[in-house]
């Protein structure tokens, strides 16, 4: 897979890979990282990349003709079919579906503004895709950029250490990751579960198969609905609704009154 990021402080995003999973998958040669700077391609003695917004208001706007020359340039060097996409608060939520499409494929170019964002003729022409990280405001899109190249890379076959990892993890069947415990079984007389020390591959599976849907449904219900559940995950997510409701009950009793 090719990567490669349009993006003002290449750095940010060179150096947030030089550690970690994925930083060990790009050394390993999982996927190439390239990045094109915009003011590589910026006329002028100070070689500007940026000017005041037509209509006024605070801040600057990112030029369209360099960052569209690096953009084309991106492009021009990425393999065929891989996907222009721009990061921008306004743009559809990057999600873990599409972070499974764009490690199928053949590569990405992400494109990151700063400023008050990029001159919207520029994402005319060339945006294949808009992509937000979600409803917030960061002050430039290399972050963003990281956070999708994480994403997909870290799905790549060989980057994981154990590629089941991304199999059983939130959202890859549709539901939130079952809660993790490691060694000591007791912290601060908080047990872990007993099941999980039991040597039980199918008590575990089965328990933790009922956490993955009882903590979609008290987390994120809205993942569940569209989802026809089978007569044994219904039965486990009834068991932890009752065992869930028993706990609330505890909990309120607890209070001082
Ligand atoms: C300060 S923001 C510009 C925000 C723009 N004025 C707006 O309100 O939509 C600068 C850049 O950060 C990136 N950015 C900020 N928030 C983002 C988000 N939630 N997802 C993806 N990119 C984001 C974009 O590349 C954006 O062009």
């Amino acid at each position: 897979m090719h990567i490669t990021t349009v993006c003002l402080h290449p750095e940010m995003v060179l150096d947030a890979f030089k550690g970690g999973v994925c930083g060990r998958a790009l050394e390993a040669g999982v996927a190439s990282l390239r990045c094109v700077n915009p003011r590589d391609f910026a006329a002028g003695p100070h070689r500007s990349v940026d000017d005041r917004p037509y209509g006024g208001g605070p801040g600057m706007v990112l030029s369209p003709e360099p960052l569209l020359a690096a953009v084309r340039a991106a492009r021009a060097g990425a393999p065929g079919g891989a996907p222009v996409i721009f990061l921008t608060p306004q743009g559809g939520r990057f999600t873990q579906r599409r972070a499974r499409e764009l490690a199928a494929g053949p590569g990405m170019v992400l494109v990151a503004g700063r400023y008050e964002g990029i001159d919207e003729r520029a994402v005319e022409l060339e945006a294949d895709e808009e992509l937000s990280l979600g409803d917030f405001v960061l002050s430039g899109g290399e972050l963003a950029a990281c956070a999708v190249i994480d994403a997909v890379v870290r799905l790549l076959p060989g980057a994981l250490g154990d590629d089941r990892s991304a199999e059983e993890e939130s959202f890859s069947v549709g539901l939130l990751d079952f809660p993790q415990y490691t060694r000591p079984a007791v912290v601060e007389d908080r047990e872990a579960p007993e099941v999980l020390l039991s040597g039980d591959h199918e008590q575990v599976r089965t328990w933790r198969l009922k956490q993955s849907l009882g903590r979609t449904w008290a987390r994120r219900p809205e993942l569940l609905s569209g989802r026809d559940l089978d007569e044994r995950e219904s039965r486990l997510l009834a068991e932890f609704q009752a065992e869930y409701d028993i706990k609330i009950r505890d909990a309120k009793d607890d209070q001082p009154h």
